[in-house]
């Protein structure tokens, strides 16, 4: 009885736990995601350009990841319908790069590497201030 009351709680406190950075992870499009976002892109860029399959899919995952946090943000932050479009737009480029690494398409993934460098500086110009 008293075990079932313990693994409860502990249940009950890790529920909490998980609700709790999933709040973080949505309310803060931090510097610190961004500066994570720019060196995996710039990261990403190398090692399509050295063909390393393995380090740019890596790195292309974690894009992705990101910019669902940046796109979950815009959502739950409200008026904010264009940035949401540019985070999924972002992400999307991430996702296309995922396939084209895997298949070692590595001529295609440099170009959307480029499309999405641009599409960082889509939003920018319109909810980055300085
Ligand atoms: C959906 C909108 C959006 C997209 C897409 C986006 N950013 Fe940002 N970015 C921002 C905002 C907003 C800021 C300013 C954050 C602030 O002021 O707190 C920012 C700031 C930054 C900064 C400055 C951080 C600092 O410490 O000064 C860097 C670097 C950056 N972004 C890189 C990128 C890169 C690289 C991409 C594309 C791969 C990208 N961003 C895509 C919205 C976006």
């Amino acid at each position: 009885m008293k075990k079932k009351l313990i693994k409860s709680t502990v249940l009950l406190l890790s529920l909490l736990v998980g609700v709790a950075s999933v709040a973080v992870a949505v309310t803060e499009v931090d510097m610190d995601l961004m500066q994570r976002i720019e060196e995996s892109t710039k990261n990403v860029d190398s090692n399509i350009s050295l063909k390393d399959g393995k380090a740019a899919l890596a790195d292309a995952r974690e894009i992705e990841e990101m910019f669902s946090k940046v796109e979950l943000y815009y959502k739950h932050k409200g008026d904010a319908a264009d940035a949401i479009e540019y985070a999924r737009k972002s992400k999307n480029f991430a996702t296309e790069l995922i396939r084209q690494v895997s298949e070692k398409d590595f001529d295609s993934a440099s170009a959307t590497v480029s499309s999405l460098a641009k599409s960082c500086k889509t939003c920018h110009q319109v909810y980055k201030k300085s």
